[in-house]
């Protein structure tokens, strides 16, 4: 398939940015969408130009690297993947896809499409893990009882991969559903309680230093997420607040 493709180019973090048009021809359908961006940017190499920067890793939807917001939707228009796993067969010969970065201003724009998502690094370095003691005292953790319920829950919350199309998705740039998930994953399982007072405050403290915004309930989030992270893991972490404010 052929196609136009008008995608934001910004040299630095201080340059103002601006869409350019380009064409690229004979796209397989069976391409993933990063695939489709390798072409271009060969094409462009090629013509002695410089390539759009992306980020991206793994390319099997596991890194949460390759932040990319397609027509209007965070790792576009299919459900339940990232950009690396979204295949060219959602799109049609001659169509027009625009391409932009994930937007929030807690994710600053590097280059192009590539954004700055360290706050969510320091939102996990704020509380998002269990202190061990390996005193020698240490219990085995497979001696510790933990119901099906919770373990399926903490693991459901646990696949969230710190992409930001959470973010990028909220009209208020909200990072709740990913703190929501990282709070969650603890605080439905024993290890997490012994610091689950102090992890939720310093969580949320960081959140909001870092400039993200409010949740309203709009659901976007949730909607777009790749991992199905659900909006229950936002009302636990209002709950884990709430109890953490009373002790
Ligand atoms: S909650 Fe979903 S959309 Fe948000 S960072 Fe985690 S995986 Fe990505
Ligand atoms: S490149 Fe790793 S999730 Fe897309």
């Amino acid at each position: 398939m052929n196609l136009t493709l008008k995608i934001w180019r910004q040299r630095n973090i201080s340059d103002k940015g601006k869409m350019v048009e380009y064409k690229v021809t004979d796209i397989s359908e069976h391409m993933s969408f990063l695939e489709m961006m390798d072409v271009l940017n060969e094409q462009l190499v090629s013509q002695g130009e410089e390539p759009v920067a992306f980020d991206h890793d793994c390319r099997e939807g596991i890194c949460g690297m390759c932040s990319m917001y397609i027509n209007g939707e965070a790792h576009g228009p299919d459900r339940g993947v990232t950009t690396c796993q979204l295949h060219m067969r959602m799109f049609n010969d001659g169509d027009t896809i625009t391409i932009e970065p994930f937007r929030a201003a807690a994710f600053p724009v590097i280059k192009d499409l590539v954004v700055d998502r360290s706050s969510f690094d320091r939102i996990q370095q704020a509380g998002g893990y269990i202190s061990i003691n390996t005193s020698g005292n240490t219990q085995d953790a497979n001696a510790i009882p933990i119901s099906k319920h919770a373990a399926d829950e903490a693991m459901d919350a646990a696949t969230c991969i710190g992409c930001g199309a959470c973010v990028a998705s909220c009209k208020n740039s909200s990072a709740m559903l990913f703190v929501g998930a990282k709070v969650s994953q603890y605080a439905l399982l024993p290890q997490g309680q012994i610091e689950a007072v102090d992890r939720v405050q310093n969580m949320v403290t960081q959140m909001d230093l870092e400039g993200f915004g409010n949740c309203t309930n709009t659901g976007a989030c949730e909607i777009e997420c790749p991992k199905g992270i659900s909006l229950e893991n936002i009302a636990r972490m209002n709950r884990e607040l709430m109890k953490a404010s009373l002790k």
